[in-house]
């Protein structure tokens, strides 16, 4: 089945678990830490400028948004992890959002993978390796997306890959994809693992 990436709408922004759509369709949710780049990641994805709003200062995305891509499937943007900035009270609300995404979800047999972001100039932090952990542990399939990539050279490019390659807790994902929201490197190999993870 062929995907229109460009007919795609914000369908939902939840702010608690209850308010998830129960649309029965697939839904590819996108992981990582404040500032990785996730809704720019989304918004390249979708070839739109701002659908995701993004910004320079982490913690721009604080309820969990289900854009809706041509009827056929949900991108979840969830909100950053490892915020420090954060008051004490946000992040209880963040961590019971984003866990709710996980626990309280009921269409969680709908989630059909996870794009875990880690930025390709940091590599994996701690956060990153315990949302790997987790998703190795509960068998959530999932890929890994290496974020601004066009802030490396070539060395620092390879260097990030093998680095996640040989790293046990990336072990199981499906696919480990450079990506860059600036010049779009990646895209397809995103979209083609997102539609075989679907069956789209
Ligand atoms: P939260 O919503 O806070 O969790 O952050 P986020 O992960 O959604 O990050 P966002 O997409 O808002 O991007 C954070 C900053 O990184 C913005 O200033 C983006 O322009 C920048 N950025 C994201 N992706 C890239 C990329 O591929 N290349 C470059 N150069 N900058 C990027
Ligand atoms: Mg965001």
């Amino acid at each position: 089945m062929k995907i229109n990436v460009n007919n795609a709408s914000l369908k939902t922004t939840a702010g608690r678990p209850d308010q998830f759509p129960r649309d029965a369709r697939p839904q590819v949710a996108f992981s990582g830490r404040s500032n990785v780049g996730k809704s720019s990641l989304i918004n390249s994805l979708l070839r739109r400028k701002s659908l995701a709003r993004t910004s320079a200062s982490p913690g721009k995305t604080i309820t969990v948004n289900f854009y809706d891509v041509d009827g056929k499937l949900f991108l979840v943007d969830l909100p950053g992890y490892g915020f420090a900035k954060r008051s004490p009270e946000d992040k209880k609300r963040w961590s019971s959002l984003t866990d709710g995404f996980f626990t309280k979800n009921p269409n969680i047999d709908l989630l059909k993978l996870v794009v875990q972001l880690v930025d390709s100039r940091i590599g994996p932090t701690k956060d990153d390796l315990d949302m790997l952990a987790f998703m190795g542990e509960y068998g959530i399939p999932h890929v890994i997306v290496a974020t601004k990539s066009d802030k490396l050279n070539a060395t620092g490019k390879k260097n990030i890959i093998e680095q996640l390659e040989k790293e046990p807790l990336c072990a199981k994902a499906e696919g480990i994809v450079l990506y860059s929201a600036a010049s779009h490197t990646g895209r397809d190999e995103v979209w083609g693992l997102i539609a075989s993870a679907c069956g789209l």
